[in-house]
């Protein structure tokens, strides 16, 4: 097994060498740019108590995931003892991971848009998924629920485990896989008509939970699936294998890098949207990509 391989990542050592739009240049070109340790408080109790959540117990759930909007917790039940101290500890990595992204990457200024965070306490190797499900295939992220009409998903990923690393595959980014997996096979999303994605902007306009998506969501969905369904690009895609080592923290565009995870058990994660006007380097972001290959304007 391959350990860390700069090859596919940036890594940031003691501080940062390299000027902050640098280091969004590289993210959006597909790098995962890696951290040692943690950058940012992330105190000794709340990583032991997150270690001492066990997955085989019913306290807890597969993901338990945290809404800074709301300041909402999901996957622990409400009558766990764990419940007050599992959402103030997601509140703190939340916030404080949120911080750290913010001045990380100043360029992106007040446009970040805070999504969700998660707690995965699962072990990821054997996990019984269905197809589509499943993490150990590779795939790019794309949120049925939440459409991003063309913005940028971005995630921060720590490595809570003390004593085993996460493995991942890697594969080329977006700009590189996808028009060639255009040219060598018939995609065929099936996009609803203008008329539908108005009804749908209607509906949700009067409070419906219908999520509005664009062209572009509509794709990285059917992409998403497309993906691991293929056997030829989960073989011959030119993956490579990367350890995270145990405590360390990373961040990726993971709407654009093929990415699986074959092992690991406790990680912690904070997810970004960042707008298209946001972007450094916007002419790989996978909507442009996308635009340039089909012709045609995706994001509405
Ligand atoms: C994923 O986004 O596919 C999962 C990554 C992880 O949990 O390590
Ligand atoms: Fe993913």
């Amino acid at each position: 097994m391959a350990a860390f391989d700069p090859a596919v990542a940036v890594d940031v050592g003691a501080s940062p060498s390299q000027p902050a739009a640098w280091y969004c240049d590289q993210l959006e070109r597909g790098k995962v740019i890696f951290f040692g340790n943690v950058p940012f408080d992330f105190p000794q109790e709340d990583r032991t108590f997150l270690l001492a959540q066990k997955q085989t117990g019913s306290r807890l759930h597969k993901n338990i995931s945290y809404r800074p909007a709301s300041d909402a917790l999901n996957g622990v039940s409400a009558g766990s003892p764990d419940r007050e101290r599992m959402h103030s500890v997601m509140r703190k990595f939340s916030s404080e991971s949120a911080n750290f992204v913010a001045g990380f990457l100043a360029p992106y200024g007040g446009m970040l848009k805070l999504d969700f965070s998660s707690f995965r306490p699962l072990e990821e190797q054997g996990r019984d998924l269905s197809l589509h499900k499943r993490n150990d295939l590779l795939h790019v992220d794309a949120f049925p629920s939440r459409p991003t009409h063309g913005g940028r998903i971005l995630r921060i990923f720590v490595n809570v485990n003390p004593s085993a690393g996460r493995v991942w595959k890697l594969g080329k980014p977006f700009h590189d896989f996808l028009p060639k997996v255009a040219q060598a096979n018939r995609l065929s999303p099936t996009y609803r008509g203008a008329a539908g994605r108005a009804l749908a902007r209607v509906a949700a306009g009067v409070g419906l939970p219908v999520p509005v998506r664009s062209r572009y969501d509509e794709f990285m969905l059917y992409l998403h699936d497309w993906l691991k369904e293929s056997d030829d690009f989960q073989k011959n895609s030119g993956a490579r294998e990367v350890v995270f080592p145990p405590g360390c923290c990373w961040m990726v565009y993971t709407d654009g890098v093929p990415h699986a995870v074959l092992s690991g058990q406790y990680a912690l994660e904070q997810t970004f949207i960042v707008p298209r006007a946001a972007l450094v380097t916007a002419e790989v972001a996978p909507v442009s990509v996308l635009e340039s290959t089909t012709g045609t304007a995706m994001a509405s």
